[in-house]
């Protein structure tokens, strides 16, 4: 699992956050079902944006890239993003594998020197041709674009059209939405495009193994950072094992990058290109793309702060469904945050356990084997794995959601905080107690500091350590007997 690597030219921002939760969550929920999870991100770090933004603030562009990418792996850390490995492509592992690499697509006879012409948006990292553009300027940054002309080495794209329509008709889930899939395909019907590679104009870059006085284009290096970090030049045995079942996760504007050069790349070089793309949508404010060059970004680190951790993964998920675009909204988390968090999970863990303190003598009754909420938690467990393994983690909450607010109407229609203490007291409070069992498990992959303390509330304490999704998520296991632990809420309301 990957997240695109990020430019180091400022600090991450929602946008960031948004793919690399998602990501995160992929790769937890992938662990929760014990399959092999090797979680990737990291930073991009060459190039003449990166070079521009460190001379504007007067430092090296290698005090900025140190500086900046350690505020993205600060970020991570705040936001509990658990991955394996995190790239920056000033490492020596990655200019030592670019090397190898290149220089086998080279020897291979796929890049060749000519000369550049064109217009190009620093912004991008990327070439334009004028019908591309509006109002004359870079249609993502609406910023101008430069004139540019040099003498550098081209990689023949174009020489790989045959090829990788027969990879696409071969591999029809290679790009997921289908829509993303057919924009490419369409691109490469077009007609495909050779594309400059290297410059000789700037410095800040990885030199081209053959040819001192040029340096790689930041883009056709910073691809090859998913094979780096598998070890394509270092572990071909783990590379082997690990490539090419890889998913990467990648935000719209970066479509044809990922989906039509990189696999080319990969093809060049001999080996098989990845076996998922996944592209999402922008997060907009007032209808325009958060980014780093804009006005409108917003530091995520700030969000945690105000909401909490868990809290904060939730808000974005479920307010951002992965895929289309979305605007983000400030009010919109606080709602949600009041209803979702506060309202209906965190009410129901709170009155069942008061319940089961005030007519249990605190020690948590077991699991009826029938149940009205079974076939509820039944469609849940089902639903939210479905969504899970779909990439669609805001559907996979909502059917967590519909049971957890099912188990809130039969709390209040047996009110079960009126009734004497005995069997039927029993019973509702061992029934809610199974649902909080299975959707803390359901829930942990976004939220996994909560998922274990609602367990641990309960008694189940490590039990995410080695729950099993399919045998332990049926109705009818939570074992009661338990001493509850009672506490603060879970969620605190925002005014
Ligand atoms: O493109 N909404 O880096 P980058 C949603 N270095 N996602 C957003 C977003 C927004 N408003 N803004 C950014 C680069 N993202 C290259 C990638 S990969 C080999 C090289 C996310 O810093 C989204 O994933 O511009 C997008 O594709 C990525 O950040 C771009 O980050
Ligand atoms: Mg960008």
């Amino acid at each position: 699992m990957t997240t695109p690597i990020y430019y180091v030219n400022d600090a991450p921002h929602v946008g960031h956050a948004y793919t690399t939760l998602h990501a995160d969550i992929s790769a937890r929920w992938n662990r929760l079902k014990r399959n092999e999870v090797f979680f990737l991100t990291g930073t991009d770090e060459h190039g003449l944006k990166i070079a521009e933004a460190a001379e504007k603030l007067g430092i090296s562009p290698q005090e900025l890239t140190d500086s900046t990418s350690r505020r993205f792996k600060d970020a991570w850390n705040q936001l509990g993003i658990k991955y394996d490995d995190f790239i920056r492509t000033t490492e020596p592992r990655h200019i030592e594998t670019v090397n190898a690499f290149t220089q086998k697509i080279y020897d291979a006879g796929y890049i060749v020197k000519d000369t550049w012409e064109g217009l190009y948006c620093i912004s991008c990292e990327s070439n334009y041709i004028e019908s591309e553009l509006e109002n004359g300027m870079c249609p993502i940054h609406k910023r101008p674009v430069e004139k540019v002309k040099e003498d550098n080495y081209f990689f023949k794209l174009s020489q790989f059209e045959d090829r990788l329509l027969k990879f696409y008709e071969d591999n029809p889930k290679f790009i997921e939405p289908e829509t993303k899939f057919n924009e490419a395909l369409s691109f490469i019907k077009s007609g495909l495009k050779d594309i400059s590679v290297t410059r000789s104009s700037f410095d800040w870059g990885i030199t081209v193994p053959w040819d001192h006085s040029q340096v790689f284009y930041v883009w056709f290096e910073a691809l090859i950072n998913y094979v780096t970090a598998l070890g394509y030049s270092s572990d071909p045995d783990r590379f082997n094992r690990l490539w090419p079942n890889t998913v990467h996760m990648i935000g719209k504007e970066i479509t044809r990058f990922h989906c039509i050069w990189w696999p080319a790349m990969c093809m060049a070089a001999g080996i098989n290109p990845p076996s998922k793309i996944l592209v999402h949508g922008w997060l907009l404010v007032g209808g325009e793309k958060m980014s780093k060059t804009s006005l409108n970004k917003i530091d995520p680190v700030d969000l945690v702060d105000e909401f909490g951790l868990d809290q904060f993964r939730y808000l974005l998920v479920k307010g951002s469904p992965f895929g289309p675009d979305s605007e983000f909204s400030y009010e919109e988390l606080k709602r949600r945050n009041n209803s979702d968090l506060a309202n209906n999970l965190g009410n129901l863990l709170s009155r069942v356990l008061a319940v089961v303190n005030s007519k249990c003598d605190s020690i948590t009754p077991k699991v009826d084997t029938d149940s009205i909420l079974k076939p509820a938690a039944d469609l849940a467990v089902e639903s939210a794995k479905e969504n899970w393994d779909n990439f669609s983690p805001a559907n996979a909450l909502e059917a967590i959601w519909n049971l957890l607010r099912a188990t809130n109407a039969y709390l209040e229609t047996n009110e079960p905080w009126k009734g004497e203490p005995g069997e039927k007291v029993n019973k509702v409070l061992g029934d809610s107690l199974e649902v909080l069992r299975i959707a803390a498990v359901l829930i942990s992959p976004v939220m996994p500091t909560s998922a274990a303390e609602i367990l641990t509330r309960i008694g189940l304490t490590n039990y995410l350590d080695d729950v099993s999704l399919s045998d332990d998520l049926g109705w009818g296991q939570y074992p009661g007997g338990f001493q509850i632990k009672k506490d603060a809420p879970l969620f605190n309301r925002i005014k």
